[in-house]
């Protein structure tokens, strides 16, 4: 059976940078910019992105085409011995990942009907809080919610690559970019916007410790979908000719671009209400609800904000999934229908406790609670280590025969592969390898 493949260069950049696109960018990037201080945060942010971000999207990306093969088959086929563990490890982090994405995505979904009811205006801070911590301590309905943002995710993924996942972003993506500027626009124009601006754009290097560079690499990393291999799989579907850095940097540009807007949507309007940004996972979900009731249009703009919410964790949790259905159906031949609703059902499974951990369920490990230690584990351990070994991985054992796959066999002029080569040897393997001993420490 010949492999799917995305059908114009429009739809693979629009599934891409759905996949990098999503919660890590709208509600993880403007609170931890919030918790970390901000402009100095942003800065070390972009640092990152520039130096590690574009050249690991481009080894993954690489790997994935050269080999038409999900993670684990792509490291098996290309390193054989060991590596595809490094593969395994990126399947499972997908599987870890997702289960606690559809929680916090079943809530964006929730909201958008709480908004729409009304139930979210004129309400205080204190009353928004209370409202926020009894929705997500139910028991039963954000499990609900996640199950069926479960559901739609699958329906995407079932329908495969061309008229599921990249028919699905072609759609959604355009729509998302044309919310997010409404809301900027609404955003920055408040009175009282300036002083949010200021606090998003100048640093403050005094709030700058280790754990904003951990903070910035784990965003970085987590914002581009990077280090578990969900770009190895959207490689996979990528035809030979297309230009794989430009289409690389475009996604890059283009994730980037919606963490910034997403920080100008969000930081303005906190400060123009008289609200503090250090909310932490809250603010995109008390804080801002009550930006909404104090402002001209809110109910209108609230809708507006979780609908882009609930769009940019599909498109990402589609991602997700699809990594561990291309394992399922590459290295074990099941369907991808089969292979996608019994993925779907445990993953429902394991994303219960993790909603239950919120309420019901309190109990600590070592000051975490389940969810936290599941996205501690994810995201800030096995996404650094599974992006260090890939660089490794494309910068020593493939080198110059990677050079030659991004470059088309030599026909593509492509700028500093030297120094791309040189970032995944030496660079991101250091800096990645620091940044975790420094975090465990
Ligand atoms: N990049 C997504 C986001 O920013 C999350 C994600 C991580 C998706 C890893 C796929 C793989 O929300």
């Amino acid at each position: 059976m010949t492999r799917e493949s995305w059908g114009t260069r429009f739809g693979f950049i629009m599934a891409t940078a759905g996949s990098a696109v999503g919660l890590g960018n709208i509600w993880r990037f403007p609170y931890t910019t919030g918790e970390e201080g901000g402009g100095a945060f942003l800065l070390i942010y972009l640092l990152f992105i520039m130096v590690f971000g574009l050249a690991v999207v481009m080894a993954e990306l690489v790997v994935g085409r050269m080999t038409q093969r999900n993670p684990v088959g792509a490291f098996k086929r290309l390193g054989g011995g060991q590596w595809p563990l490094v593969g395994m490890m990126g399947v499972v982090a997908g599987f870890v990942i997702l289960s606690f994405y559809i929680v916090v995505a079943g809530w964006t979904l929730a909201y958008v009907f709480l908004m729409a009811h009304g139930s979210l205006a004129d309400a205080s801070p204190a009353n928004l809080e209370q409202v926020f911590g009894e929705f997500i301590s139910n028991p039963i309905e954000p499990v609900l919610y996640a199950g069926i943002f479960m559901g739609l995710c699958a329906l995407v993924v079932a329908h495969g690559i061309g008229s599921g996942i990249e028919r699905a972003s072609k759609i959604f993506m355009p729509i998302l970019f044309l919310i997010l500027i409404v809301l900027v626009v609404r955003s920055i124009t408040l009175p009282g916007a300036e002083e949010g601006i200021r606090f998003f754009l100048i640093p403050d290097w005094d709030k700058v410790s280790t754990n904003t560079f951990t903070a910035a690499i784990g965003q970085a990393f987590f914002s581009l979908s990077l280090g578990m291999g969900a770009l190895i799989t959207y490689g996979s579907y990528m035809p030979k000719d297309h230009n794989l850095p430009a289409d690389a940097s475009m996604v890059v540009v283009l994730d980037t671009s919606v963490a910034i807007l997403a920080g100008f949507a969000i930081l303005p309007a906190v400060f123009a209400a008289g609200l503090s940004p250090g909310a932490g996972p809250g603010l995109t979900f008390i804080t801002l609800p009550a930006v909404f009731a104090a402002i001209p249009g809110g109910q209108f703009f609230g809708i507006l904000f979780f609908i882009l919410l609930a769009i940019a964790a599909l498109t990402s949790a589609v991602s997700l999934l699809e990594v561990v259905v291309a394992y399922f159906v590459d290295e074990h031949k099941m369907s991808r229908r089969k292979a996608t609703i019994m993925v779907s059902l445990i993953c429902f499974g394991l994303g219960i406790p993790s909603s239950l951990s919120l309420g019901v369920w309190d109990a600590k490990f070592m000051d975490k609670g389940f969810m936290d230690w599941m996205e501690y584990l994810s995201v800030n351990l096995m996404l650094p280590v599974g992006a260090l070994f890939t660089a490794l991985f494309v910068g020593w054992r493939l080198g110059p025969k990677a050079i030659k796959a991004i470059t088309n066999e030599g026909t593509l002029p492509v700028p500093a592969t030297g120094l791309w080569l040189f970032i995944l040897r030496y660079l991101a393997p250091l800096g990645i390898l620091w940044i975790l001993i420094s975090s465990l420490n």
